[in-house]
């Protein structure tokens, strides 16, 4: 099969597309003829080295597909040829075929087509995981999400309307419609705002029950100050530093606040499986009637994939960047 790979750990100029072994699929494993995978941070970090896939997973980059159900492994009974599906990958995505454990792909939806159904399954499935299992977001909370306009970000905006929770965001200025138009009650201006004062403001003194953080160091001491009594905080990325010095740590103790971190990608088989299960529960009739829906900001075709990781490196992307394999 053909897929997209690199020359060595890099810029985007050591991407190609190339020659690869196709993937059998065995047991449960489904093998899907991709026709779009969508992009995510962990692409940018994986080609420049600094995310290598969990010990026997794909080499290939790329964490979500959707395309046809086009072979089965021998135990599997929950789909059948032809089937439209979508799902998360430990990794294989930006190839022409990839396989994925029949019970953590999902039915597409009738009214997605397969650009679109291959935006959900990273950002929502991260969101979902974030808010609903680990923070345990309620009908009106309050939560600060960080980087609102990213493909994280809009699943999470989404999620948070669904369950009736205010949200406040983070964001470059020319991302402020996109938040609000996505239920954001107030937008921040990271770059000429601080979000710590604004969050006091809105609040009257308050503070957020929720923080959905991707930054880190950077953010660490002014997201504890923006956090309320027993307040929650996930973080799910450092893109601030992972080193953070001269942090008031009483802040924590005062406030009763938890301090939650994740990664999705290296989770278990049934982990997944679970949440994949869970979050289809919540969302699946949502995403039908298009009630939720993703973000999608660009289209390239696979072979453009250079373009489309230079998109997203200079942060230009309101919601979700996909490749199309057709
Ligand atoms: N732990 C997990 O399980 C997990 C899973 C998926 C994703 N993630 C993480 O979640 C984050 C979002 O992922 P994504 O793929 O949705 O990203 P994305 O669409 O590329 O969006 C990232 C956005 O973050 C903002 N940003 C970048 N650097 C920043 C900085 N130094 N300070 C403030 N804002 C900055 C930019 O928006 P502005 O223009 O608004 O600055 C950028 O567009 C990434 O960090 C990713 O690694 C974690």
């Amino acid at each position: 099969m053909r897929a997209i790979q690199f020359h060595q750990f890099g810029p985007v100029e050591e991407l190609y597309l190339g020659d690869f072994p196709t993937p059998e699929p065995v047991g449960h494993q489904i093998r899907i003829k991709v026709k779009a995978t969508a992009l995510n941070r962990a692409d940018l970090l994986q080609r420049e080295g600094k995310y290598p896939p969990p010990p026997g997973e794909s080499p290939i980059m790329g964490l979500e597909i959707a395309g046809e159900v086009e072979q089965l492994g021998e135990n599997v009974t929950k789909w059948k040829l032809g089937d439209r599906v979508c799902g998360l990958l430990a990794g294989g995505g930006y190839a022409e075929y990839a396989v994925i454990h029949e019970d953590v792909a999902m039915p597409i939806p009738e009214n997605l087509d397969f650009l679109a159904a291959a935006a959900i399954p990273e950002a929502f499935l991260t969101a979902f995981q974030a808010l609903v299992w680990i923070a345990k977001l309620k009908a009106d909370e309050t939560l600060l999400i960080h980087a609102g306009a990213s493909g994280v970000g809009t699943a999470a905006l989404q999620l948070a309307r669904l369950i009736g929770a205010k949200t406040f965001v983070t964001a470059s200025a020319e991302k402020h419609a996109l938040c609000l138009a996505l239920g954001a009650e107030q937008c921040i201006d990271y770059k000429t705002q601080d979000f710590a004062e604004c969050i006091q403001e809105w609040t009257k003194g308050r503070g957020v029950d929720v923080v959905l953080d991707f930054l880190g160091a950077s953010y660490l001491e002014r997201n504890l100050k923006s956090l309320g009594m027993d307040g929650r905080m996930v973080m799910l990325a450092i893109m601030g530093g992972a080193q953070a010095a001269g942090i008031n740590l009483g802040l924590v103790l005062m406030k009763r606040l938890s301090i939650h971190g994740s990664t999705l990608r290296a989770r278990t088989l049934p982990y997944k499986t679970e949440l994949t299960q869970a979050f289809m529960e919540l969302t699946w009739a949502h995403f039908a009637s298009g009630k939720l829906f993703p973000v999608v900001d660009k289209v390239f075709s696979w072979k453009e994939v250079a373009q489309a990781h230079s998109y997203m490196e200079q942060n230009r992307n309101q919601g979700k960047i996909v490749l199309s394999l057709a």
